[in-house]
């Protein structure tokens, strides 16, 4: 008696049998491009802990949303870097804000290509925090009224949709009752449902020019240990009237996402962080990983775990990628 007839390398074999057999597959529609919009004009400074990243003023980041949007990736996520600061964020809620300048540009310019929004406010907080402060920690409810602010000026400016990455309770329904209120009862919303408190967001607080000027961001974004508190966040915001539920950092929370994968049915994204981008773009340069390979490598993962959408700075390399073949 033989001791199996088992043997996987049959429908291995060849690239025809791989293909065929295949479980997975990563397309340029599952891609979002995050952008940094600078204030001011002829702006383009590269991030220098993340190559081939810059902080833009509005016209060198409409070429690019030009590019992304030929490369065939859906999608822009954008970050604003005001002209001024303040103790409540006022740029984050002004219609004319930086944000709101540019996706007016955008919807102009490259008007198919769908913009989203980050919703938050440490980018245009003085102390960097998420919220407004008060007797030293972010006030959840005083926060909230400044995201919807936020939230509709985005929208009214001409936002596709909107993504609270503030971790605070309850701004998901806060920002749903106010786009309702105001005839925006299609906008969807994508929560950062699931964001933990990481060290991978290093070099986006230098792109962002976000980095708390006190403490950190523990009060309220999620601790790393924690697995069963992913799920509860997800589904306060699911109740709350969410489209799409985000895990954030990515690679570090594979798990969490194929949690979420098994247990809800929304459409998961996930955002393949700033740290994750740095990582792999250093030992490329260096020599030694083979960055394309490296890098879909990371992306079927991220498919293989649950996502339907990948946020990712390396969205036009892999767009460019899968073009060739
Ligand atoms: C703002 C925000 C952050 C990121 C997305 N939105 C930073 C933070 O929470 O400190 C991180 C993105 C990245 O690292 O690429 N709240
Ligand atoms: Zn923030």
């Amino acid at each position: 008696m033989r001791e199996s007839y088992f043997r996987a390398r049959r429908i291995r074999g060849n690239e025809t049998m791989r293909r065929m057999v295949r479980e997975t597959s990563l397309s340029v529609d599952d891609l979002v491009y995050p952008l940094f919009s600078a204030f001011g004009s002829g702006i383009m400074k590269e991030i220098s802990s993340m190559p081939g990243i810059y902080q833009q003023s509005i016209e060198h980041l409409v070429e690019e949303c030009r590019e992304v949007q030929g490369l065939g990736i859906p999608a822009v996520l954008l970050f604003g870097i005001p002209e001024s600061k303040d103790g409540v964020g006022s740029d984050a809620y002004s219609d004319s804000g930086i944000i709101q300048e540019t996706i007016r540009a955008i919807k102009r310019e490259v008007p198919g290509l769908t913009v989203i929004t980050d919703v938050c406010l440490c980018e245009y907080t003085d102390h960097g925090h998420c919220g407004v402060i008060e007797d030293g920690d972010v006030d959840n409810d005083a926060t909230l009224e400044l995201l919807a602010k936020e939230a509709l000026s985005h929208v009214r400016a001409g936002a596709d949709m909107v993504a609270p990455s503030d971790m605070m309770d309850g701004r998901v329904a806060a920002i749903r009752e106010a786009l309702d209120n105001s005839g925006f009862s299609s906008v969807p919303v994508m929560s950062y449902a699931v964001k933990y408190a990481s060290g991978y967001y290093g070099p986006f607080r230098e792109a962002a020019e976000s980095t708390p000027q006190f403490g950190d961001r523990r009060s309220y974004q999620m601790d790393p240990a924690n697995r069963r508190e992913a799920l509860r966040e997800a589904s306060a915001d699911i109740d709350e009237g969410a489209d799409i539920i985000m895990v954030k950092p990515g690679l570090p929370y594979l798990d969490i996402l194929r949690d979420l994968r098994n247990s809800c049915n929304l459409p998961l994204a996930v955002y393949n962080v700033s740290g994750e981008y740095s990582m792999v773009k250093a030992a490329a340069a260096n020599g030694w990983i083979d960055e394309e390979r490296v890098v879909l490598e990371t992306m079927l993962g991220f498919k293989r775990a649950g996502a339907d959408i990948i946020i990712t700075y390396h969205a036009k390399d892999v767009a460019r990628w899968l073009g060739r073949n």
